[in-house]
This record gives structure tokens, sequence and C-alpha cells, in this order.
């Protein structure tokens, strides 16, 4: 089997250093670290740079290019699309059409609505002015740690300081808790033992903090952003229960864990959660800029005339993409192909857990896995500059990753779905020997 990576010599390649100058006497330098790497083309799961270097991509762009780059029918799709409409706002098009029928179809039955925006933040920016519209009330539960996006009422849901930094104050109704976060729990408790006190200490949280006028919670099913943190099995019905029992709206945020990233089309599925509004957005469009709030009817029509919509929301060529994605995940089963590969690389990660003095978690599921770097495993200190090295390390033998967490020290394993069984262990065996350079 021929090898996918490929790299000449040390990074960044010559084109590569001249465009890295160029752009940043150009654009602002605020984005996060990568790989001194420029991207020329990318096909599947493997990229090539501008200087002829292929690389394995556990990133997916950041985690949107679901069924893998560049697919040719996607690719098909959108040109067809744009020659034929390229924007219309508001107006009708079949495209808008066919493609809410189409995301209401694999939606669970009781989400019977959806609406199109462009991105994730629009998606649960849009959810929190839903929930507030629908209840009168103006108070939104989110949790440490949670990502929503830049926008203001989704940052100030937001439970870390990166997107925050300087903003302030956020707005008003902001009520965070902890989410669970086993590996460093704020409680010091451990999850054989804690009966889940996080879900209790929300009540207490709120008896200090709400006004009375909560309107409904934001939660993501996994945090994403804040390092791939994935809640004990049971937390979500449990606190979908709790959300229920106070008669108050509920928001999954599956902007980053749908289209089939934990094995499932949605992560609401494991465990048959119903929220009321299910934000999406990255891989639905699979690189195509387009993003959904999947909803119950009665709670999205809570929304008049003008209150909800955006330039290039809806627009024909997004849509033609959201159907064009939805073919391909069913055509070539990549939920199962999630699952399955999933599997075979997670047990290798924990191989490596054991053999790494740095490596102090693997966690995940289906093709999103966290791999938690400290300084030692003891204490838990967090190692960024280590993860840094281990993503320039890897970019150098032909595997693109990247990190994420609050303390950023948690790689990002989240290869596009269509990943081969022979492409996950080539990009495992580069892994393994860049760890070891460590
Ligand atoms: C869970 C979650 N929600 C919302 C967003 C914001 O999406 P966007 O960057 O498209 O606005 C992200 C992006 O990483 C996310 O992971």
């Amino acid at each position: 089997m021929a090898l996918k990576a490929y790299v000449k010599g040390p990074l960044p390649g010559p084109r590569s250093r001249e465009l890295f100058a160029r752009w940043a006497k150009a654009e602002a330098q605020c984005t996060g670290y990568q790989a001194r790497v420029a991207w020329d083309h990318a096909l599947g799961v493997v990229v090539t740079d501008v200087d002829g270097n292929t690389f394995i991509d556990w990133t997916s762009g950041v985690l949107v290019t679901n069924v893998g780059h560049c697919h040719p029918h996607l690719v098909q799709t959108v040109q067809a699309a744009s020659a034929k409409l390229l924007n219309n706002y508001e107006c009708l098009h079949e495209a808008r059409v066919n493609a809410a029928e189409r995301l209401v179809s694999i939606l669970p039955a009781h989400l019977d609505k959806c609406f199109f925006l462009t991105t994730g933040a629009e998606a649960t920016e849009g959810a929190i002015r839903i929930m507030k519209r629908k209840s009168g009330k103006f108070e939104i539960l989110s949790f440490y740690g949670s990502f929503h996006g830049r926008t203001y009422a989704a940052l100030s849901a937001g439970g870390l300081p990166g997107p925050k930094r300087g903003f302030g104050p956020t707005a008003p109704g902001s009520l965070r808790v902890p989410y669970p976060h086993c590996y460093r729990c704020p409680f010091r408790a451990k999850p054989e033992t804690c009966g889940m006190l996080c879900l209790d200490f929300i009540d207490d949280s709120l008896r200090a903090n709400s006004t009375g006028s909560l309107a409904g919670v934001l939660v993501e099913p996994y945090q994403g952003t804040a390092g791939f943190i994935f809640p004990p099995k049971g937390w979500l019905a449990q606190l979908e229960r709790w959300i229920r029992e106070r008669g108050l709206l509920f928001a999954l945020d599956e902007v980053q864990s749908s289209y089939g990233r934990t094995g499932k089309m949605f992560a609401m599925e494991w465990e048959q959660l119903q929220p009321d509004l299910v934000c999406i957005g990255k891989g639905i469009g699979s690189g195509v800029p387009v993003s959904a709030i999947g909803a119950r009817g009665d709670v999205i029509d809570a929304l008049g005339a003008g209150e909800l919509g955006s330039t290039m929301g809806g627009n024909p060529v997004a849509c033609a993409a959201v159907i064009a994605v939805i073919e391909i995940m069913e055509q070539e089963k990549l939920e199962e192909n999630a699952l399955r590969i999933g599997g075979i690389m997670k047990s290798r990660l924990l191989t490596m857990m054991e053999r790494s003095p740095f490596v102090g978690d693997v966690r995940g599921m289906g093709l999103v896995m966290g791999v938690e770097l400290v300084k030692d495993k003891k204490t838990k200190e967090p190692a960024p500059d280590l993860t840094r090295k281990l993503i320039d390390l890897a970019a150098n033998h032909g595997l693109l990753i990247g990190s994420v967490g609050g303390f950023g020290n948690v790689i990002r394993v989240a290869p596009p779905l269509v990943i081969s069984e022979a492409e996950a262990h080539e990009s495992l065996d580069i892994f393994e020997k860049s760890l070891a350079q460590l």
C-alpha cells in the first residue's frame, strides 16, 4: 500500500515561508497555532501544501470536511448550483425548500422544522434568541468551558476565557455552571463515586445567581473547543430530565458534533435526547459555509417575520451542498466508518498513552478524540509547549494536527470521516513516532 504522507524537507518549505511572511504583513495574526504549512489543495484525507508536500489530515479544517476534502460529488454539485443562481437573499428558490425538507428528514421526528444560516455562531445566537422570545425570559444557563461562537450572545454563554478577554460586560443573564470534566473535575470528585454532583450543583448555583427569569439551557453534547471533554454516560439524559422538570427550553449545540462525527448522524442520538432546538454547522456543508437550526415547530414559530435571518443564510449554493453532503454520508455509510475506524484509532492511542510519559488522557468516540498532554501524569500540569512541539514534529513527518483546550494542551484527532484503515494506521505511526521525539 503506497504511503500518503510525504514531506521533502524541513517545514516550512520555501513557498510556505514566503506566504506566511506576506500574510503577517497583510492580515491580523489572531488565529490559533497551526503547523507552518500553507495549504494548496486537498482530496479525501490528504492535504498538499504549496511546496508539494503531502500530509494526512487529522483536523478536517476544524471538524468541517466530514465527507472528505473536495468530495467530487460535493464539488460538482456546488459548481452546478453556482452556475445557476448564486444569491437571492430571502426570495424563495427550490433548492432551499428541498434542503429544508431533506434536513428535517434526517432530524429526530420531533424536530420538524429548520432554518438556514451561515456560521455556527449564528445558529447558537439564533437558538438563544428563540429561547428568549418563546419564554419571554432572559437568562440562559450554559457551562464552564463551553464554546458557542464569537458573536455577542454566543460568547456571553461561552465558558472559555479566550473569546471573552477584554470584551465585557457580557450579556446580562448569562449564567454558567461546571460541565462534567472528569479528568479535571472542579469539585475534585471521582466519577465512580461522585453521583454526578455537578448536576445537583446547578440548583445551588441558580439559587444564588438567577433572578428567576431562566429561559433555557444551551449545552454541547461534548465540549470541543474546551478540549474534547465528554460527559459521563447518562449525564446529558439526566440534564434533559432536570430541564423538563423545570419547564425550561433545551438547546443542544451540535455545531461540531453532528454529521457523523461521533459515529451517529447527531450526537443526541446516543442518549435519545429530545432538545427543542439543535444548532448545526461545520459538517453540514463539509466546507461550504452553511449552518442551521433544527427545531420543534411550535418553538421556532415563536419568531415573527423579520426576527431571524442572515444575508447569506439559505443561499442556493449552500442549500445544494446540504443535500449533496447528506447523500454522500448515506451512500458511503460514513457514520459506520467513523465508529469502526475511530475504535481502531482509540485503542492504539490508549496504548500510546500507557507508553508515553506525556499523554495524560485519551478520550472521545467515533472520529472525535482528544489526546491531553501533561508535563507530569500525577500532577496533570498542562503541557502547551510540548503540544506545539508535537504539532510541528508531526507536520514534519506528514501529519496535520491541531490543538484545543482551555490550556492549549489537547491534540485534536478528528480526520475526515472517509479515512481508511490504512490511512488511519499510517497517520497513527507518524503520531507515535512524533510523540517519541518529544
Ligand atoms: C460547539 C460549537 N458551537 C459554535 C461554534 C461556532 O461556529 P462558527 O465558528 O462557525 O461560528 C463552534 C466552532 O468551533 C463550535 O465548536
